[in-house]
C-alpha cells in the first residue's frame, strides 16, 4: 500500500512539474532602450477596389440616396469609422479592376460619363459614377494619404502620365485646367503610385523581365510636379512566393526610379476549397494560421534578395494585399467577395501585424484586402446600417504603434499543437511612441489553452500596467447586423508588473494591447 502510495505521489509530482514547465516556457526580454527603426504608419494602410459592394454601397451611396447619412455620396458612417482607425493611406481602385480602368471616363459631369464591363468582378456594368474627383475628396475626409494603382495592363504610358499631371500639377496644363473645370483648382498631391497591379497575373501575365521594362517606361513619364509631391512609385510585386520576380525587379529596374516593390500574399488555405468564412472547423483555422505566420518566412527571403541589391534599404516593400480569403457568403453573388469576418480573422490580423511591425525595416507600408464588404473588411454594410469586424477592433487597438520606435522583444513561445503539426503559440511586437509610452501587442494563436507569458523590462522602471483584449468564447464568432457588439474590445486586467517583470495571462484565441508605465 505503502508503495502503491509513493509510485502515486512520483507520478502525479511528475505531471505537476511536466505541465509547469509546459505552461512556463513563453519568456522575453524587452529592450526598452533600444529601438532603431520606425514602424512606418503606412502598414496600416487599406485597399478599396471596384469589386462587389466595397466602392458602391459600401464608400459611396451616391448623392440622390436619401436614407443613408453623406457628405457628396461618400457614407459618413464609415467616413467617421474610418478616422477613428486612423487610415494611414487608401489604395485606389484596384486591384484587377485598375489594369481595365480608364480614369478620363470617370471624371466630368457624371451623366455623361461612359460605362465599362467590371470583367474580373462579376461581369457588372460600371457607370463610373464614382471616380478620381470622388476618391480623392473621400481621403481628405478619412484623412488617408491616396494610393493610385494606374492602369499599365490595358492602358498606356501617356494615359498614367496624364493622371499624375492631372491630380498634381498646380500651373496651366491641359490636365490641370481640366480638373480645374471639373472643380477642383488645387492639387491633390498625390505621392503614392502602383505601377500596375499583379502583371504576372490579372495585369497582362507578362513576365519579370518584360514587366521590369514596361515599369521603366512608365516611371520615366511620372513626372514630380512639387516637391511636396515627389512621387513613391510602387512596382507590381511577386505573388506571395515568386521569388524570382522580386529578384528580377531589384536587378533590371534602377533604383532610382523605384521606392517600392510590392508583395501580394493571401492566407487561403487551398485556392479551390476555401472554406467558410464564419462555419470552420480548427483544423481549417489552424491552416490559416499556417498561411498567415508563412508571412514572416515571404518577408524574410524578400527581404534577403532586396537586400543584395540595395542594402542601404531605400526601396520599401510594400505588401498591398494582405489578408484572409474564404468562400462568399451564401446567396452572394461569387464575384463580389462578400465574407463575414470572425475571430480567427482577428487573430490573422494581429499576428500579419506584429510580423510587418518587426520587420520595418524594410515594410513600409501594406494595405489590408479590402476596407468596406470586400474579404477581410474592417466595416460591413447593409444599407442603412453599418458594422466593425473583429479586425477593425484589432487595427484600431494596434495603431498605437504607428510611426511608434519599434522595440526589440525576442521571445520564447509554447507551441501551438494540432496532431503532429504545430505553431508557435504567441506572436508578439513592441514599440515606444513619442511620448515615450511603451506598448506591446501579444496575440495568443492557441485555440484551446491560455498562455502564461513573463516579460522581463529592461531599459527603464515600470510599474503600472493597462490594456485592452479582443476575444470571445469561440474561433466563430462574429459581429451581425442583427449582434453588432457580440466582438469587441474591453479592458484587459490579467497583467501586472512587479520589480519590472511583466506577468500576462493570455486567454485562448485572444489579442491584447498593453501599456507600461
Ligand atoms: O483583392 C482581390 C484581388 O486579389 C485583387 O483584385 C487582385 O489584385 C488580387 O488577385
Amino acid at each position: 500500500m505503502k508503495d502503491l502510495f509513493n509510485v502515486l505521489f512520483l507520478k502525479i509530482t511528475f505531471l505537476l512539474f511536466t505541465f509547469s514547465l509546459a505552461q512556463a516556457q513563453n519568456t522575453g526580454v524587452l529592450n526598452t532602450d533600444q529601438g532603431k527603426t520606425i514602424i512606418d504608419k503606412h502598414i496600416y494602410g487599406h485597399f478599396s477596389e471596384h469589386l462587389g459592394r466595397c466602392i458602391y454601397g459600401g464608400f459611396y451611396v451616391g448623392e440622390s440616396n436619401t436614407k443613408i447619412s453623406h457628405t457628396a455620396g461618400v457614407r459618413n458612417d464609415v467616413v467617421e469609422a474610418l478616422k477613428k482607425l486612423k487610415v494611414p493611406n487608401l489604395r485606389w481602385p484596384g486591384g484587377c479592376f485598375a489594369d481595365t480602368y480608364h480614369w478620363k471616363d470617370g471624371v466630368g459631369p457624371k451623366a455623361k460619363r461612359p460605362t465599362l464591363v467590371n470583367t474580373w468582378w462579376g461581369g457588372v456594368t460600371e457607370d463610373n459614377s464614382f471616380g478620381t474627383h470622388d476618391f480623392l475628396n473621400m481621403c481628405e475626409l478619412i484623412g488617408a494619404e491616396p494610393y493610385l494603382a494606374g492602369n499599365v495592363g490595358s492602358g498606356t504610358v501617356q494615359e498614367l502620365a496624364e493622371w499624375v499631371q492631372y491630380v498634381n500639377f498646380e500651373g496651366v496644363s491641359p490636365m490641370s485646367n481640366w480638373r480645374k473645370e471639373n472643380g477642383r483648382d488645387k492639387p491633390w498631391n498625390v505621392k503614392y503610385w502602383g505601377v500596375g497591379n499583379e502583371a504576372w497575373g490579372c495585369g497582362g501575365n507578362m513576365k519579370p523581365e518584360y514587366y521590369a521594362n514596361i515599369y521603366r517606361q512608365y516611371a520615366t513619364f511620372m513626372t514630380n510636379w512639387s516637391n511636396s509631391s515627389k512621387l513613391f512609385r510602387i512596382a507590381s510585386g511577386a505573388n506571395s512566393s515568386d521569388y524570382n520576380w522580386t529578384e528580377v525587379l531589384m536587378r533590371d529596374i534602377p533604383h532610382g526610379m523605384l521606392e517600392g516593390v510590392a508583395l501580394h500574399h493571401y492566407s487561403v488555405i487551398d485556392w479551390n476549397k476555401k472554406g467558410s468564412a464564419a462555419d470552420f472547423s480548427e483544423q481549417q483555422y489552424f491552416q490559416t494560421m499556417q498561411r498567415a505566420l508563412f508571412m514572416d518566412e515571404l518577408i524574410i527571403k524578400h527581404s534577403t534578395i532586396m537586400d543584395k541589391y540595395d542594402p542601404a534599404k531605400k526601396v520599401a516593400l510594400v505588401v498591398d494585399e494582405w489578408g484572409g480569403w474564404y468562400d462568399v457568403e451564401t446567396g452572394t453573388n461569387p464575384g463580389f467577395l462578400y465574407q463575414q469576418n470572425t475571430i480567427r480573422d482577428a487573430i490573422l490580423a494581429g499576428a500579419t501585424l506584429n510580423i510587418f511591425h518587426n520587420h520595418s525595416d524594410r515594410v513600409r507600408m501594406a494595405n489590408l484586402a479590402q476596407t468596406v464588404n470586400v474579404l477581410q473588411a474592417v466595416v460591413l454594410t447593409q444599407e442603412e446600417k453599418m458594422i466593425l469586424t473583429p479586425t477593425y477592433h484589432v487595427m484600431e487597438m494596434y495603431n498605437v504603434h504607428q510611426d511608434a520606435t519599434l522595440l526589440p522583444l525576442q521571445i520564447t513561445t509554447n507551441n501551438y499543437v494540432i496532431g503532429t503539426e504545430k505553431l508557435p503559440a504567441i506572436s508578439a511586437s513592441a514599440s515606444k511612441d513619442n511620448a515615450r509610452r511603451v506598448h506591446i501587442s501579444l496575440v495568443n494563436i492557441d485555440s484551446k489553452n491560455a498562455q502564461e507569458i513573463t516579460l522581463d523590462l529592461r531599459g527603464g522602471k515600470f510599474t503600472t500596467v493597462s490594456g485592452r483584449i479582443l476575444t470571445s468564447a469561440k474561433l466563430q464568432d462574429h459581429n451581425s447586423f442583427e449582434s453588432p457588439d457580440k466582438v469587441k474590445p474591453v479592458a484587459f486586467k490579467q497583467a501586472t508588473i512587479s520589480n519590472n517583470i511583466l506577468k500576462v495571462t493570455l486567454p485562448a484565441h485572444a489579442v491584447v494591447v498593453l501599456e507600461v508605465r
